[in-house]
């Protein structure tokens, strides 16, 4: 099968001021649709045409060669998350399953946005930070480039995109507020916690 780029579930200007619609604009119709032109153009003569995209995931980033199909597989994997986490007038009341294991893991809901928006900060270069299921408990985690939980068959709850091209245009080289805008304004924990 070939992947398709997913519509989002807002306007391209329902974001904004947070996420602009140039952002999105740029973000959605040019980067990720390039990450699956990509992966449709390295998988076309393979054994991984029939796969699941996280089993694509897994067995290439097992293999140096496949770092091609491994990076927009993953990538593809990564903004479909992305999209899915925000919404319009997001952010706000954590729902209260969710909100139970938070409290439970880091105490409290100010520790838990301390914690995860500092993972995004600390990622030098390129990346992700994740929140993530790990064997029943809550982890926040940090990756280089295209890498996710995924290839180590964790599936995350909750992904931030710090790659440049998400917020360059908004915030400039300002990703802390960034990453305070995405968690306070934007996270859609409806879906987050339909996740668990
Ligand atoms: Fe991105």
């Amino acid at each position: 099968m070939t992947f398709h780029l997913p519509n989002l579930d807002y306007r391209k200007d329902a974001l904004s001021p947070i996420m602009s619609e140039e952002t999105l604009d740029l973000h959605h119709g040019k980067h990720h649709q390039t990450y699956i032109n990509k992966l449709n153009d390295f998988i076309k003569d393979t054994d991984m045409l029939n796969m699941p995209l996280e089993d694509i995931i897994v067995k290439s980033s097992k293999e140096t060669t496949m770092s091609g199909i491994f990076n927009n597989a993953s990538q593809h994997w990564n903004h479909n998350l992305f999209w899915k986490c925000m919404k319009p007038n997001g952010g706000g009341k954590i729902p209260p399953k969710l909100e139970g294991l938070i409290k439970n893991k880091f105490g409290n809901v100010e520790k838990f946005r301390q914690e995860f928006i500092n993972a995004g900060i600390t990622q030098f270069g390129s990346g992700w930070c994740w929140l993530s299921i790990n064997n029943g408990e809550l982890e926040i985690s940090k990756t280089p480039n295209a890498e996710s939980p995924v290839m180590n068959n964790i599936k995350p709850i909750l992904g931030c995109d710090v790659w440049e091209h998400s917020y360059y245009l908004d915030y400039k080289n300002k990703r802390p507020e960034y990453l305070e805008k995405f968690f306070d304004k934007l996270i859609n924990w409806e879906f987050v916690e339909s996740n668990i």
